[in-house]
């Protein structure tokens, strides 16, 4: 884990308050690991997934509070990581369902692992994806319902999408979810992530943030 600073490359916009932000700089991470980055909105550091867009290292931000809106107009961003473990996909074939702020994770899954990706969003997006891509509730759970033939999916998006999508998908294969829930330190020091599991708690930032769907929910 290192302290490092990511100077902007390129902002794009997806959706009104959805962007990709890419980096001049690469870092080695593996999938679904996070950076936690600093901002003047707040005393924690903000989590948010590594991934890749245009050959460079990129995250996806949706605006949803004064830290997300401070990293998209930011040039230079101060952050550490890369945080928690990294998902390693089971054998057989498989797909990742996200959201539009997880783009870049998607891509690079896809560009390590081989596996289809589909994007579920609540609006169109301003740019071609080289993705499927469903708008609205009802487009997202026929294309869910849809699904056959894989052996594991990764969930990855907000915690009502995550739930409904594992409704869906859990009788059908392995169901791997990404558990993006608050984190103060992203380093295992807080306990703020904590999280009861099958298994015992667990800490989202060191032992996830990727973990069986079964193990959280029924
Ligand atoms: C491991 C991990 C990876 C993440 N990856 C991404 C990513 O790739 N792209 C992305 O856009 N976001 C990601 N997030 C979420 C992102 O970190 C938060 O949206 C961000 O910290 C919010 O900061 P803010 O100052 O804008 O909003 P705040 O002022 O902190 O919060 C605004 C509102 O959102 C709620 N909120 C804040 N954080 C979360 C959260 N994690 N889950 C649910 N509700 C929350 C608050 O309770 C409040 O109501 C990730 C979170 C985690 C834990
Ligand atoms: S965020 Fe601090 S222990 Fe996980």
């Amino acid at each position: 884990m290192e302290n490092f600073s990511l100077t902007k490359h390129e902002l794009i916009q997806l959706t009104e308050d959805t962007f990709i932000v890419s980096f001049n700089e690469w870092i080695e991470f593996e999938p679904t690991q996070f950076i936690m980055i600093e901002t003047e909105t707040s005393i924690v550091r903000k989590p948010f997934g590594l991934g890749r867009w245009n050959k460079r290292l990129a995250i996806g931000v949706q605006i949803i509070g004064p830290g997300t809106g401070y990293i998209v107009q930011q040039n230079v961003l101060n952050a550490h990581g890369p945080c928690g473990r990294g998902f390693v996909p089971p054998g057989g074939k498989g797909a990742m369902i996200a959201t539009p702020a997880c783009l870049p994770m998607a891509m690079d899954l896809k560009e390590r692992h081989g596996c289809d990706v589909f994007i579920g969003s609540a609006e169109e997006l301003s740019i071609e994806i080289p993705f499927p891509l469903v708008v609205g509730d009802e487009p997202f759970l026929n294309l869910l319902r849809s699904l056959r033939g894989y052996n594991w999916f990764l969930i990855v998006g907000s915690d009502q999408m995550e739930k409904v999508s594992y409704d869906v998908l859990k009788d059908k294969a392995e169901v791997f979810v990404s558990f993006n829930e608050y984190m103060a330190c992203g380093i295992g020091a807080c306990k703020g992530c904590a999280k009861e599991t099958r298994t015992g708690l667990k800490h989202l930032c060191i032992d996830g943030p990727v973990l069986r769907g079964e193990e959280v929910w029924s």
